[in-house]
């Protein structure tokens, strides 16, 4: 099966490919988009309040047909309002019940601090308005004071993974894998498309097996056994992105790409440089 879901460590499962609407606008031009993803074939929208785009998605998501049970809605927390009413009104832009996974955008957004946030979290879930709960952005001192004091553990840690940020990514994907708690969805894969050795690689190794580019790199993505967050405002290259999930590269394929991401590393912009020169009204 294309992008088979992955299960969390409490259970509910989650399907490995989600559209994500940060940058997607708003009104009928958001519409348009999610309902793309939608018809490609993705069931995971991934969304966050401060992208304020909610409502538009589950628009979307009405107009499909698609029945609430075979769609995966994510969304965070981004400290708009106080958190009690901002799922509410996530639920409500959404007009949903629940939502499947709710994440705390940042460690930024955990106010006044990590316990107290994600104890509001963990109500959130016992009250049935968020199926699963996570986090986004945390590191491993973050984790950790998180779960010194949690009585559930999060469900994800939503956190952005592409060849050049493994090294600077990897202590905290060995510790959710360590602690075996949390998934890794990750985003960007695409950031670094037309720049440096990983795109000049993902050219060639498209080449040599006949996909293309973005199709090599979201396979990478998916050799990291994480759940891709990927977006596309053309629907021509949703269909790639979608079918990539069928795409295997060989463990040497992988090698090269990471080694090609670490070398990258001395010549490309790092994470925070990208956040600067990225043009965006909102954070992501
Ligand atoms: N938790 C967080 O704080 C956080 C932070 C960042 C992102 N996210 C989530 O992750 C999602 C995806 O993030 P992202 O937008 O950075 O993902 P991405 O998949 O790395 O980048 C998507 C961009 O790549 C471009 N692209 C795709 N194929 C391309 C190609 N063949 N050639 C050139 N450009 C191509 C798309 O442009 P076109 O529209 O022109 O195709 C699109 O703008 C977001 O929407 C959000 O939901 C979460």
């Amino acid at each position: 099966m294309l992008w088979a879901p992955l299960t969390m460590n409490d259970g509910n499962r989650i399907p490995r490919i989600a559209y994500g609407t940060w940058r997607r606008g708003n009104g009928e031009e958001a519409i348009a988009y999610v309902s793309n993803a939608l018809s490609v074939g993705f069931t995971h929208i991934d969304s966050a309040q401060v992208y304020k785009n909610e409502a538009e998605a589950g628009a979307a998501i009405r107009a499909s047909g698609l029945k609430r049970e075979d769609i995966f809605i994510t969304t965070k927390y981004s400290s708009l309002a106080d958190i009690d009413t901002s799922i509410r009104n996530s639920c409500d832009w959404f007009g949903v019940d629940s939502v499947d996974l709710y994440l705390i955008h940042g460690p930024n957004h955990a106010k006044p601090d990590i316990p107290t946030i994600w104890k509001k979290m963990e109500g959130i879930n016992e009250a049935g308005l968020a199926k699963s709960i996570g986090v986004s952005k945390f590191m491993v001192s973050h984790l950790e004071i998180l779960l010194e004091s949690a009585n559930i553990r999060p469900a994800v840690n939503q956190i952005m993974v592409h060849p050049q940020v493994m090294h600077i990514q990897g202590p905290v994907i060995e510790f959710c894998k360590k602690e075996g708690i949390v998934l890794i969805p990750t985003y960007s894969p695409l950031i670094h498309y037309s720049d440096g050795l990983v795109a000049r690689l993902a050219h060639e190794i498209a080449q040599r097996l006949g996909v293309k580019p973005e199709q090599v790199l979201i396979a990478w993505s998916k050799s990291k056994g994480v759940v891709v967050v990927t977006s596309s405002t053309k629907k021509e290259r949703l269909e790639d992105i979608f079918s990539a999930g069928e795409l295997e590269l060989s463990p040497e394929d992988i090698k090269a790409i990471d080694a090609a991401g670490l070398a990258d590393t001395q010549e490309l912009p790092t994470p925070a440089m990208y956040a600067k020169k990225t043009v965006s009204s909102t954070p992501s």
